[in-house]
């Protein structure tokens, strides 16, 4: 089943909402990230500790198999057994392939009056349990794992899942009374994770949505007579009408239980609720992926679309916590073996995105020129580099991106250059995207070609055919000799308040048309939550950062009260900025302070800056600090958000 975004638009308006004490029930996590409707005065004081949450075993993007992209709900043992082993015999897993998950398909019915789960054994017939009414994953889980495989399983956050919502013609459905074919983990998240991940043993699990949009008082599976309905908490292209902090409340319940049921952290929570309810801000606290997008599509342009809603994402990623555009479909349709330029592009955008890469192809039919794609080393190596940096966009028109991602090594970045357009293109890469002197020679390595290309200095060419990538792997001399700049590390980043005052939808992502409904109606608008939150080398809405004519080529932008905090270790000796209002800001009659702390203490302070001020110069000793928290206060209230610029931030050692 494919879902588009305009389907499920259409499911949740004609849904009614209605109230469920067990809703206003739901437990919220104590550490929450924060927002701006907080007062200022709190989301801006200085924690002194890292205020991130750790939880579940995602150190790198997660890898693996996952049958949902191959075979939709028809999947079955022989299928999916075929994958695995045919994952063990080319090396994908001993490259890091390592979790085969189970998609929507796999269940028959709750049980009645227990509300066990039931699997549909007609697919899974080693669930079989002989001599009793049960059945039960475990011999399945059990040869994955003899295999050296971790296991994934599927569940929805409501009642029901997305096979029930938007069935298609040859869908499995779970079977029986309307309470028998409520199988999601609504009402029964203690009873359901304890049975897949204590009696079954999984080790990961897909929380998907539908149940909050899908099933509202109007839709038709509920008018139908064959589904209680359910408040319609998610209207994919409208943030205000859509319930965040309930739904986020309910993926936070998930993670708790989680935690308590494999108190050694060995699980894998990854959130799908396609980049709605602002998820994009707080999937990172709650889950270890989330997807930041409605469904990928074996389409040119809906890649695009998955694509963008992570780009510029930078700062929500890491070790622990990774932006999931959604699973990979080389293999089908734009991105089949007749379309290898295309395959390659999604995969490198998807590795210098740190994107979790899941595999979603009947690999017992896999032919050689796919299996190089997954199986590129080098490439598979950037998405899996431990310093878990996401890139960050260095070049950026509709036509051409540059993305450039810093590795553990301090003088190596992987690059990509992509060519988004039409025609060909001639693609100039520079010292500067790279921060790097242009004096010295820089090494680079072509990561599809496996060679070494010729060292250069300044800058160098690439000619680029439609919709093809160069991958790069670069070596050179920093720009700054003894130290780096923040947008060089936006995994020690973590945005405990992003300044944001009101939710709205991020418009540079990409636009297709709609599969199913083509050019009918107006057309897909804006819908992900996320615009004006702080980004790396530019500011939140997407102007070059500036202060007062001066361009800033690295920096973090973000909006007024704000509070960023950079893991720092004691690693570096000083810290140093350019700040002010950036001269892109519309709000020009506030001022804003910044302030620098270190594990608590304020260690420097510009004064209130206003728009007519210079940048100011702030400078700070941090030998012993393990945490660096930068706030921009805003005095007096604007009408605007004030945008402000945190020019040239750097760590020196
Ligand atoms: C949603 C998810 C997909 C897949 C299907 C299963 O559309 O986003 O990844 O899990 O449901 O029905």
């Amino acid at each position: 089943m494919r879902v588009s975004a305009a389907k499920r638009t259409l499911a949740a308006c004609v849904g009614m909402l209605f109230t469920m004490s067990a809703l206003a029930q739901t437990p919220i996590h104590a550490q929450m990230p924060i927002h701006a409707q907080m007062p200022a005065a709190d989301v801006l004081r200085p924690a002194g500790t890292w205020s991130e949450t750790n939880f579940g075993n995602a150190p790198l993007p997660p890898m693996g198999w996952n049958s949902w992209n191959a075979f939709a709900t028809q999947i079955d043992e022989e299928k999916l057994m075929g994958s695995a082993q045919a994952i063990v015999k080319s090396g994908l897993r001993d490259l890091g392939y390592r979790y085969i998950n189970i998609d929507d398909g796999w269940w028959q019915k709750r049980g009645q009056p227990d509300g066990r789960m039931q699997i549909r054994t007609s697919i899974f017939p080693s669930a079989l349990v002989v001599g009793s009414q049960e059945t039960s994953f475990r011999p399945l889980v059990d040869r994955l794992h003899a295999l050296r495989f971790k296991a994934g399983i599927y569940t929805d956050i409501g009642r029901n899942a997305c096979s029930q919502g938007y069935p298609q013609a040859d869908s499995l459905l779970p079977t029986g009374t309307v309470a028998e074919r409520e199988v999601g983990i609504f009402d029964h998240v203690d009873q359901d994770l304890s049975l897949y991940f204590q009696a079954w043993g999984f080790d990961y699990i897909k929380v998907d949505g539908c149940g909050l949009n899908a099933f509202g008082a109007d839709s038709p599976a509920v008018k139908s007579g064959q589904f209680h309905a359910f408040p319609v908490m998610v209207v994919s292209d409208a943030i205000n009408q859509t319930e965040v902090a309930k739904i986020r409340g309910l993926y936070a319940e998930v993670r708790d239980v989680l935690e308590r049921l494999r108190p050694d952290g060995d699980f894998v929570f990854s959130i799908c609720n396609w980049g709605t309810a602002n998820v994009r801000a707080w999937g990172r606290d709650t889950g270890n992926l989330w997807r930041t997008s409605d469904d990928i599509e074996p389409r040119w342009t809906q890649m695009l679309y998955n694509f963008d809603s992570v780009a510029t994402r930078e700062l929500y990623s890491g070790p622990g916590h990774w932006n999931d555009p959604d699973m990979l479909f080389i293999g089908h349709g734009d991105f089949d073996d007749q379309h290898l330029t295309e395959a390659r592009t999604h995969f490198a955008l998807w590795a210098i995105e740190d994107a979790p890469l899941i595999i979603g192809f009947d690999l017992r039919q896999a032919p050689r020129s796919l299996l190089d794609i997954w199986g590129a080393a080098e490439i598979v190596a950037v998405d899996q580099d431990a310093g878990g940096n996401q890139g960050v966009i260095e070049y950026s028109s509709d036509d051409a991106l540059i993305i450039v991602k810093q590795l553990s090594g301090r003088d190596e970045k992987a690059v990509v250059i992509f060519n988004r357009g039409s025609a060909p293109l001639k693609a100039t890469l520079t010292a500067e995207h790279l921060k790097f002197l242009p004096s010295a020679p820089i090494q680079a390595r072509d990561l599809w070609a496996k060679r070494d290309l010729p060292a250069f200095t300044k800058e160098m060419s690439v000619d680029l055919a439609p919709r093809e990538s160069v991958m790069l792997r670069v070596k050179g001399q920093p720009e700054l000799a003894g130290g780096m700049y923040l947008s060089e590390m936006p995994a020690r980043i973590y945005v405990a308040a992003d300044g944001v005052r009101d939710l709205q939808a991020d418009p540079q992502i990409h636009r297709p048309v709609g599969l199913e409904s083509g050019t009918r109606g107006a057309g897909p608008r804006p819908a992900l939550a996320g615009w004006g939150a702080p980004r790396a080398d530019s500011t939140p809405y997407n102007n070059q950062l500036r202060l007062r004519g001066h361009p800033y080529a690295s920096g973090i932008g973000v909006l007024a009260n704000s509070r960023l905090q950079v893991r720092t270790d004691r690693q570096f000796a000083r810290f140093s900025a350019q700040v002010g209002l950036d001269d892109s800001s519309l709000e020009r009659a506030t001022r804003v302070r910044f302030e620098v702390y270190g594990d608590g203490r304020l260690l420097a302070q510009s004064p209130a800056l206003g728009f007519e001020d210079s940048a100011f110069a702030l400078d700070a000793g941090v030998s012993n600090v393990k945490i660096l928290e930068l706030v921009a206060r805003e005095v007096g209230v604007g009408h605007a958000p004030s945008v402000v610029t945190w020019g040239a931030a750097a760590l020196l050692r």
